[in-house]
């Protein structure tokens, strides 16, 4: 497979961002070379880490747009522009909407840090995704790569991996670790067996070749 050029679509401090450039570094992502970063608003740190690794960036900054569709259809255009053959939401917190997927059908993917179908959907990102998992009192979180699909959080799951809540976690203490102990982990290789041409979808679930 030649080179598989991929966009990461940011909005804040760019850790899963970071663990993508330091996993291609370490030619871990096999023919996956990370050729763009978007980010849906100015001055976000992700930026900064695309800048330090002398990679593409640009903001599309959702404020500029009037819609939901307008913002969509730029981002389509932008990914196509620049031959994007994989999308990767690594925090991105702005909604698409359909335009984006169907240009790029099972060929997004989106790191959410809890084991859906748990705190996910509407609302759940970032800290409020750990805050639900602690008000609950799971002993078990933890973080999930799926293919994106229209509805929020809901595509066909390609990697999970489990993290341990302890007693004394906040949200902040709960996030750190999933992000270190699965996030970090799982997304990279995620990447890797999309470059790799070994992720199908079946009855819409996720076959690993
Ligand atoms: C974090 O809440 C992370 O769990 C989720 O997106 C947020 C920001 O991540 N995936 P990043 O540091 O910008 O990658």
């Amino acid at each position: 497979m030649g080179t598989v050029k991929i966009a990461v679509l940011v909005s804040g401090g760019g850790t899963n961002l970071q663990a993508l450039i330091d996993a291609e570094k370490r030619g871990e992502l096999g023919c996956g070379r990370i050729s763009l970063v978007i980010a849906s608003k100015p001055g976000v740190y992700a930026l900064e880490r695309a800048k330090n690794n002398d990679i593409a960036s640009c903001v599309l900054a959702r404020k500029d747009y009037d819609g939901i569709a307008s913002y969509s259809k730029a981002l389509a255009d932008t990914l196509e522009e620049n031959g994007a053959d994989l999308v990767v939401l690594a925090g991105f917190l702005t909604i698409i909407d359909e335009q984006v997927y169907e240009r790029f059908p099972n060929r997004i993917i989106n790191i959410h840090p809890a084991l859906i179908p748990s705190f996910c959907g509407k609302g759940f990102y970032g800290l409020h995704v750990h805050e639900a998992a602690l008000e609950k009192g799971v002993k078990v979180s933890g973080a999930t790569v799926h293919i994106v699909t229209p509805e929020c959080d809901a595509g066909p799951i390609i990697l999970q991996k489990a993290v341990d809540v302890m007693q004394d976690d906040t949200p902040e203490t709960l996030q750190k670790r999933i992000m270190e102990q699965a996030e970090w982990k799982i997304l990279p290789e995620a990447v890797r067996l999309f470059c790799d041409g070994r992720i199908t979808v079946e009855n819409n679930k996720v076959i690993i070749k």
